[in-house]
């Protein structure tokens, strides 16, 4: 019988289980023996780390955050010799199929197994970060977003009591999509991301126009990969005499449970990912683009620059006059 394998690879993200649970589940109706292998990479070195997986071992968990196979950062993966002992090791139990979710890191990781190992390997795209360029969505983006919105609702109810300046940093490592997206979905004042360049000048002169027409309290929506958020605030303070409150809302974004929009792409992903091993491609990522569901090499996937959506960063704005 042939047989699949499925790791969590990198930071978490809610849909990751929902995704496990449907590659589970629809390789199992194509004829395939299920594994799962804990802790990432970590788990393809460890002794007993990949277990046999049948429908059962996936049950009650579509609605949890996290990933029940665990993840870790594997720092020895990027070592040739580690990368061939992790394939021969699934090798030895015959497993010839491996689907990876997680982040790009996760994908040079599956793309060394492929080359160095010959695995045939499937990338799914699960990462808060939404930074993958050749997809429009990572699965936990939408949850992670939806996360902020809550906290936004919160803050602004003390911010509008108190007519004060809130800065929200969020996160998304060196993307601003999520900033974007919440500032848009949050009604923030400004967006402050690591993709366009700003002043400081620019962003304090707004707040003061907008007192004088009678808004007197503002949301700073910035992203992580922006720099000297302390140094942002102290120098608002200083050109507008108003006090900037600072809120980081971190690893929050990274738990709770998936929502509809994150269980469905889950789902349509997961089920890309074994028709594309079913049909014996290796090598491939899936993603979604323009709503439709594809796969590509991962290599070109890879090598994709990122482009940033500069028109919803400047809605985000343009709404918040
Ligand atoms: P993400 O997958 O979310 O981008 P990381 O960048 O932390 O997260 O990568 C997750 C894991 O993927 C790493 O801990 C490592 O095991 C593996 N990995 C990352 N980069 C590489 C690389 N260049 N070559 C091989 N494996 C890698
Ligand atoms: O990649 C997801 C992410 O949450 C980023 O947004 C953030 O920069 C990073 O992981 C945090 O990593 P850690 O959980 O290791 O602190």
């Amino acid at each position: 019988m042939k047989k699949v394998a499925i790791l969590t690879s990198g930071g978490d993200a809610p849909g990751m289980n929902a995704c496990v649970r449907a590659c589970v589940r629809y390789a199992i109706y194509n004829g395939f023996e299920v594994y799962g292998v804990e802790r990432g990479y970590v788990g393809l070195l460890e002794e007993g780390g990949i277990k046999e997986l049948n429908s059962r071992s996936v049950a009650d968990i579509i609605h949890r955050g996290g990933t029940v196979l665990k993840t870790a950062r594997c720092v020895e993966f990027k070592d040739p010799e580690v990368v061939k002992k992790a394939a021969q090791n699934l090798k030895n139990m015959g497993i010839e199929n491996l689907i990876v979710i997680g982040g790009d890191g996760s994908f040079r990781g599956a793309k060394d197994l492929s080359d160095l190992g010959g695995i045939n390997v499937v990338g799914i795209p699960g990462t808060i970060d939404n930074d993958l360029a050749y997809t429009d969505f990572t699965l936990g983006f939408d949850t992670a977003v939806n996360t902020v919105i809550s906290a936004i609702n919160n803050l602004r109810d003390t911010m509008t009591s108190h007519d004060r300046v809130f800065l929200l940093e969020v996160m998304g490592r060196n993307c601003g999509d999520i900033a974007v997206y919440a500032s848009i979905a949050g009604g923030a004042e400004h967006c402050l991301v690591p993709e366009v360049p700003f002043k400081i000048e620019d962003v304090a002169q707004s707040i003061i126009n907008a007192q004088k027409r009678g808004k007197m309290s503002n949301m700073i929506i910035c992203a992580e990969g922006v720099v000297n958020k302390d140094e942002i605030c102290d120098k608002i303070k200083q050109l507008t005499g108003i006090g900037v409150k600072m809120t980081t809302l971190g690893h929050v974004q990274r738990g709770g449970s998936p929502t509809v929009t994150d269980r469905v792409l889950a789902a349509k992903m997961a089920v890309k990912a074994v028709d594309v091993i079913k049909e014996g491609k290796t090598n491939r990522v899936v993603g979604i683009k323009n709503n439709i569901i594809n796969d590509m090499g991962i290599t070109e996937a890879l090598s994709m620059p990122r482009t940033f959506n500069k028109e919803l960063y400047e809605i985000a704005h343009i709404l918040a006059l």
